[in-house]
């Protein structure tokens, strides 16, 4: 075998004389060191060849390799060195980059937009209400007259600032019930509202954060019965957790609504086997029922003519339900723990 390692080299001198822009720098590496490259396709030829020719032409070969890698490097330089008036000189296309660290939105805000959805295809409009709300609208309109008992079960957060004579002191809503009594003010009938909003409760273990996310849906209209309530839960549920979660209305009170329920799902973390989140295989993910005819009233809906339902659901707890995701403790949702976050 004849191996004319001088005319390779000069060639690939005369080359790389050429070659001033980084791109056909890449070509003529990929050219002669490249995995199909000249020097890759003479290396395995030197292997085929008998012990005698092996030796001569195994030098010669590796006499030229270091010669092409240190032109090579040498070019390399060169062209990398950065030259303000022409940006792009620097730029290597083979060298690895760096990548840019993309986020994405938070689980909640994705829960959020997903649950807005559901309800949007069953004519359900967005709104927001305030979060800092007067004590009125958090509590008696939805009757739960001022020292009521019943206010306890939502451990408000109060604002230091001068009560007002009609609406009373300002708080943190609890819930978004709040917004039943301002969105029925509006006056605009039929209602299909669904209110996601923050809320505060002096609240923190496992299952509970001090600030938390509610979804209210409320519909008025007339006519309105509990197979529409129920019609309703069960297109979430279904949309949300698929069809193999189960879920059950449970007798509950709350003022505002008469009869009034909680919703429980079978648990989404164990699929209802039990574990150290819902202790029995089942958690509840919020309150509903039928509006209470005072709340109506309190709107200044005449309870006569129209009826309603509404429900009141945590949005972290909804999603810790969703099979798969296995969040076990609602403190992870809100630790902003970059490991924790990248997982979704
Ligand atoms: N506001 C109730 C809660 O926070 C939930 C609820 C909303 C119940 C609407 C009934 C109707 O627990």
């Amino acid at each position: 075998m004849k191996l004319d390692t001088e005319a390779i080299k000069s060639e690939a001198k005369e080359m790389l004389e050429k070659s001033g822009e980084p791109g056909s720098l890449a070509e003529w590496h990929s050219k002669y060191l490249g995995k199909k490259g000249i020097l890759r396709t003479l290396t395995s030829d030197v292997s085929d060849l008998a012990v005698e020719e092996k030796k001569e032409l195994g030098r010669k070969v590796n006499e030229l390799k270091s010669y092409l890698e240190e032109a090579y490097a040498g070019s390399l330089n060169s062209v990398t060195s950065i030259k303000k008036d022409k940006p792009l000189e620097n730029f290597y296309k083979t060298l690895p980059g760096k990548k840019p660290e993309i986020g994405h939105l938070h689980l909640i805000t994705q829960a959020i937009r997903e649950i807005n959805e559901v309800f949007s295809k069953l004519g359900f409009i967005r709104v927001r209400y305030p979060e800092v709300e007067w004590d009125y609208y958090s509590f008696e309109a939805l009757n739960m007259p001022k020292t009521h008992p019943a206010r306890d079960e939502w451990e408000t957060f109060f604002i230091d600032l001068p009560e007002d004579p009609k609406l009373g002191k300002v708080v943190i809503t609890p819930h978004t019930s709040n917004g039943q009594i301002r969105e029925m003010l509006k006056g605009n009938l039929p209602i299909r509202m669904l209110n996601i909003s923050r809320c505060g409760r002096r609240q923190s273990d496992i299952n509970h954060v001090p600030t938390f996310y509610q979804f209210e849906g409320l519909v008025v209209d007339k006519n309105i019965s509990i197979t529409h309530l129920k019609g309703v839960l069960e297109y979430l549920i279904y949309n949300f957790f698929g069809k193999d979660t189960k879920f059950r209305l449970r007798p509950y009170d709350f003022r505002f609504t008469e009869p009034s329920f909680e919703v429980d799902v079978t648990c989404g973390i164990c699929g209802g086997k039990g574990c150290r989140f819902c202790k029995e295989g089942w958690v509840e993910l919020g309150g509903a029922g039928m509006v209470h005819p005072n709340v109506l009233k309190a709107g200044g809906i005449d309870p006569e003519v129209y009826s309603g339902f509404a429900f009141g659901w945590g949005v972290e707890r909804v999603l810790m339900m969703r099979t798969g995701l296995k969040i076990d403790d609602i403190r992870y949702l809100f630790e902003n723990n970059l490991k924790f976050l990248e997982q979704f």
